[in-house]
């Protein structure tokens, strides 16, 4: 798998994967999906707190590999404070870099998430890279229930 992230940012990935940032449970979510990538097995559940439109709190529980782990974790540490329509916009923005449909990128509006901007190039890992941003639509969208990449 190593040598698959050659080419990525491979520092920020890995200490993201090995320190996950906000990997806890959250006792006072108001809302929890669990999503699931069928063609490997991982899942994650995605707590948030969100009040009058704003996500104060973000965390997550669940194994998977280094860049779904490295993803859900930039993703919490960065959605907090964001409102749901912030958050929102970066879900399409994040989708876009990492599908690869946007050939005029810009990197710098996504900050430190263009670390995984090179999953685009490994049709493979485009699913660990989006997996807790399907997670995360979902949640917004309100829905309870389990997502699935597939
Ligand atoms: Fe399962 Fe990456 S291999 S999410």
């Amino acid at each position: 798998m190593f040598e698959d992230l050659r080419d990525l940012y491979q520092e920020v990935i890995f200490d993201h994967n090995r320190n996950p940032r906000n990997f806890r449970v959250m006792a006072d979510a108001n809302r929890q999906v669990e999503g699931f990538n069928p063609l490997c097995g991982d899942r994650l559940t995605l707590f948030l707190k969100v009040e009058d439109g704003t996500i104060r709190d973000a965390s997550f529980q669940g194994s998977g590999c280094a860049i779904s782990t490295a993803s859900v974790s930039l993703m919490t540490e960065i959605i907090k404070g964001k409102t749901e329509t912030e958050a929102d916009a970066l879900f399409k923005q994040f989708h876009e870099m990492a599908t690869g449909k946007d050939h005029d990128l810009q990197l710098e509006a996504l900050g430190k998430l263009a670390v995984l901007a090179g999953v685009r190039e490994y049709p493979a890992r485009v699913k660990c890279a989006t997996l807790a941003w399907h997670t995360l639509d979902a949640a917004l969208k309100n829905q309870q229930q389990s997502i699935s990449t597939e």
